[in-house]
C-alpha cells in the first residue's frame, strides 16, 4: 500500500508522504517548453501521451509520493459543451452559459470527450512506481458553477446579484453538475488513479448563510459518492475559516486540504477523524532557505503522531524556484 493511502485511509501517523498542488506545470521549465509548443491548453490536457509526461514531470525530478494528473477542473464545463480558452495572463474565458446546451448534454459524449483523460491515467499508472500514488481530481459544483456563470469580477469579489437572479438555474446546473462530477470521478478511478482531490477553491467567497447549500451539502453528496466507492478522496475548501470544522463533521472526507489563513494548531485540536493536508503558504518557497525550513518546521510538528499529508496550502506559485523545492523536500524528509 502506497503511504498517501496508508494515512489516508488507515490514519497510519508512521509516514509523511508528500506531494504538491500544481506540482505540474507552471514553475518547471520543462513543463514550459512543451508548453512553448501546444499554445492551447485544452488541447495540451486532451493530449493523453504529453500529459503522462507533464504529470510524471515533477516525479522524476522530486521523487514525490504521489503525482496529480496534469488536466484542469475546467475541462468538465468543456466537456459539457461551453467553450473554455486560457488566454495568457488573463486566467480562463468561458462562453456564455446556456443552459439548453447543458441539459442537452448526455453521459455518453460526456465520457468520449474526456476519454484522454482516462487514457493519460491509465498510460501514467503503468509508468509509475507501486509505492507512489496517482491523484485524479474535480471542481467542486461550487467552484465550477463560478466560473460556468461568471460569478466572479476581476478583482474575486462575487456577484451576489447575479447569483440571486440566476438562482433557479443555478439550482437546476448544480443537481446536474453532480451526477457529471460522479461519472468523471468513476471514470477516473476505475483507470487507475488511487485517490481523488475535490477543489473547491471559491468556497472562501460564500456568504456564511449559503455556505451550506453551495459548499457543505455538494461536497457531502460527492463524498458519499466516493465512501460507497471506496474511493480515497481529500477536499480542499479553500478559505473558509472556522467552517473547516462544521465542513469536517457534515462532509466526512478521508482527508481535508486546508489553506494557510487558518492556524494549524486549531486544525489538529478541532478536526477529528481525518487526515490533514497542506497548510504552508505557497509564499514562503519565495523566501531564504530558513523561513521556508522554519515554516515547515511549524507544520511538521504540530501534526507529529497525527495522520498528515505534506503539501501548501494552495497550488506552486508560477515564479517558485524548483531548487527550493527540492530543498523543501530534502529538510522534510531528514526532519521526520
Ligand atoms: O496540480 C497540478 O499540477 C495538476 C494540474 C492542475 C492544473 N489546474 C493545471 C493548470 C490542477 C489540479 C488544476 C486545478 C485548477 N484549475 C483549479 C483548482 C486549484 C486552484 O489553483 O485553486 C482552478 C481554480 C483551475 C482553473 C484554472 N486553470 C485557472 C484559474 C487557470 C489560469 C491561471 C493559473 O492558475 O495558471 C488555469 C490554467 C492552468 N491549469 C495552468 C496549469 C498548468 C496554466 C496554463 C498555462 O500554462 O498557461
Amino acid at each position: 500500500m502506497s503511504k498517501l493511502i496508508k494515512v489516508l485511509m488507515n490514519k497510519d501517523s508512521s509516514c509523511l508522504p508528500i506531494w504538491f498542488m500544481r506540482q505540474a506545470g507552471r514553475y518547471l521549465p520543462e513543463f514550459r517548453k512543451i508548453r512553448s509548443n501546444n499554445k492551447n491548453f485544452i488541447k495540451l490536457c486532451l493530449n493523453a501521451k504529453l500529459s503522462s509526461t507533464i504529470t510524471l514531470q515533477p516525479i522524476d525530478k522530486f521523487d514525490l509520493d504521489a503525482a496529480i494528473i496534469f488536466s484542469d477542473i475546467l475541462m468538465v464545463p468543456y466537456a459539457l459543451n461551453q467553450e473554455v480558452n486560457f488566454e495568457k495572463d488573463k486566467g480562463p474565458i468561458l462562453s456564455n452559459f446556456k443552459i439548453d446546451d447543458f441539459l442537452s448534454c448526455d453521459a455518453r459524449s460526456f465520457k468520449f470527450k474526456l476519454q484522454p483523460v482516462y487514457d493519460l491515467i491509465s498510460i501514467t499508472k503503468k509508468k509509475l512506481k507501486k509505492d507512489k500514488s496517482l491523484i485524479c481530481f474535480i471542481g467542486a459544483p461550487w467552484t465550477l458553477i463560478i466560473y460556468m456563470f461568471g460569478l466572479k469580477s476581476k478583482d474575486n469579489k462575487l456577484n451576489l446579484d447575479l447569483l440571486e437572479r440566476k438562482k433557479k438555474e443555478i439550482k437546476l446546473t448544480l443537481d446536474k453538475l453532480n451526477d457529471y462530477l460522479c461519472l468523471h470521478i468513476d471514470s477516473q478511478m476505475k483507470s487507475g488513479a488511487d485517490a481523488v482531490q475535490i477543489f473547491d477553491s471559491w468556497a472562501g467567497m460564500l456568504p456564511e448563510e449559503k455556505i451550506n447549500d453551495f459548499c457543505f451539502e455538494p461536497n457531502a453528496k460527492i463524498v458519499n459518492f466516493c465512501k460507497k466507492n471506496n474511493y480515497p478522496v481529500i477536499c480542499f475548501p479553500k478559505g473558509i475559516n472556522n467552517n473547516y470544522k462544521k465542513f469536517n463533521e457534515i462532509v466526512k472526507p478521508n482527508g481535508i486540504g486546508i489553506d494557510f489563513n487558518v492556524d494549524p494548531e486549531w486544525i489538529r485540536f478541532n478536526l477529528k477523524d481525518v487526515c490533514i493536508q497542506g497548510g504552508m503558504n505557497p509564499r514562503t518557497l519565495l523566501l531564504d532557505d530558513d523561513s521556508i525550513y522554519r515554516e515547515a518546521e511549524k507544520y511538521i510538528k504540530t501534526f507529529k503522531d497525527y495522520p498528515y499529508i505534506f503539501n501548501l496550502g494552495h497550488g506552486l506559485l508560477p515564479e517558485t524556484n524548483p531548487d527550493k523545492v527540492k530543498k523543501l523536500i530534502n529538510f522534510i524528509r531528514e526532519n521526520n
